[in-house]
């Protein structure tokens, strides 16, 4: 009998919580390759360990961890998150996803049993260490697309921590190997498939009184960098007429974007959440300024409408721009077999919903029978410091997961 222990999940949570480039009052940042994700990371390994497990680093940066007893090659259940953070973000965003796995061994080790589970932390998954999201669930699994086997330079490079170095240059000392990538591609045969649990992010579940939920789709994503381009000028000299402002042009688009969301339903959402303004001075009128969106929806067609939009919107906008998708993951089906086995191991009466998030099990689904278990988040806070998720719901995805890797 595997017995799901709450305080060791929680005592999980809060020990990579301590692991924080910054003070819990201002959040909790874990940027991926920072000291202070390698600390999150050794822990993890030790506990896998500590619980019986035998652990490997993939060509990518991530890190699997299988009950020793289990060769490498036998088909097992996969399931985890990820452990890097948005700056000054929550203690549960991915970290949950590692936390119930991670228990789930441990309970079963304790059991004196070696259940068919692998523990996968996934390196990068925000995106905002390197500017695009999921990279090393991306390296580990495509074999087309830019991530693909030897991709190319010039796409890799775009990519850039703030000390200014790439992917493979700061992943190298926590066991990336770009050289290696080819040969340590997923092997899907050797997985019954993918469960990733993960917090909601979203009110809806709080608001309903609903602690778990299994998500049967997650909405696609499309990135985009505007460069507007200017000239600066003086703010005190240049009479109005005269004036090409960049800036100005800017506020446009970003009134632009939210409006071109909200002219297509609830479930399309579109934000711009990071703006640089050069040369960003009380008496100059900009020069360059620079900005991100990001348009979500369950929808392709929507997605694909909202694309023409905005990028219409930019053209129209400015005369002298840079506008480039830096990422556009499709919407995905969950797997409707692996959902059912979710209920059936989460006691029947749970509800279903879709994710607005992007999670790693986007790119794992095309490959393995994918889904997602979501836990409620208060009051639908997410990317924040007051993100907040109840034990005993984690407990009870922990559970669910635990009844359905231990069918015999
Ligand atoms: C992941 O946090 C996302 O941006 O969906
Ligand atoms: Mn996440
Ligand atoms: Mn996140």
């Amino acid at each position: 009998m595997m017995l799901i222990d709450s305080e060791r999940i929680s005592r999980d949570i809060e020990t990579i919580a301590g692991f924080n480039e910054t003070t819990p009052e201002i959040g909790f940042s874990r940027p991926t390759f920072s000291p202070a994700w390698r600390k999150a990371r050794d822990y993890v390994i030790a506990q896998a360990e500590a619980a019986g497990c035998k652990v490997r680093i993939d060509a990518a940066g991530n890190v699997h961890a299988r009950p020793a007893a289990i060769g490498w090659d036998e088909k097992v259940w996969l399931s985890g998150s990820h452990i890097d953070s948005v700056p000054t973000g929550g203690k549960f965003d991915g970290v949950v996803g590692v936390a119930v796995p991670l228990e789930v061994l441990r309970a079963a080790h304790l059991a004196g049993r070696a259940v068919p589970l692998e523990l996968i932390v996934f390196a990068e998954e925000e995106g905002t260490t390197f500017g695009i999201g999921m990279f090393g669930s991306r390296l580990w699994v495509n074999r087309e697309g830019p991530f693909a086997e030897n991709g190319d330079d010039e796409f890799f490079h775009q990519f850039r921590n703030r000390a200014g170095q790439t992917y493979f240059e700061a992943g190298a000392a926590h066991g990336v190997r770009r050289g290696d990538l080819a040969g340590e591609r997923i092997e899907p045969e050797k997985y019954r498939g993918l469960i990733e649990v993960h917090i909601e992010q979203g009110p809806a579940m709080w608001a309903e009184g609903t602690p778990l939920a299994v998500v049967t789709a997650i909405a696609g994503r499309k990135q985009y960098k505007v460069k507007l381009l200017g000239v600066p000028n003086h703010a005190g000299s240049t009479p109005m007429r005269f004036r090409n402002d960049p800036l100005v042009a800017a506020a446009r688009v970003i009134c632009g974007v939210d409006e071109i969301a909200h002219k297509h339903g609830p479930a399309t959402v579109a934000t711009v959440g990071k703006i640089e303004c050069q040369p960003n001075a009380v008496n100059v009128i900009a020069g360059t300024v620079r900005f991100t969106i990001d348009l979500r929806s369950p929808d392709a067609e929507t997605l694909e409408t909202c694309h023409r939009q905005i990028e219409e919107l930019v053209i129209s906008s400015y005369h002298n721009f840079n506008f480039l998708t830096t990422e556009d993951p499709p919407p995905v089906r969950m797997d409707a077999g692996v959902c059912a086995a979710l209920r059936r191991a989460a006691g029947g009466t749970i509800v279903e919903t879709v994710s607005g998030a992007l999670h790693d099990a986007a790119i794992l689904a095309p490959l393995l029978p994918t889904a997602m278990l979501f836990v409620a988040s208060k009051d639908g806070v997410s990317h924040n410091p007051a993100e907040f998720s109840r034990i005993e719901d984690i407990a009870a995805a922990a559970r669910a997961l635990a009844e359905l890797v231990g069918e015999r």
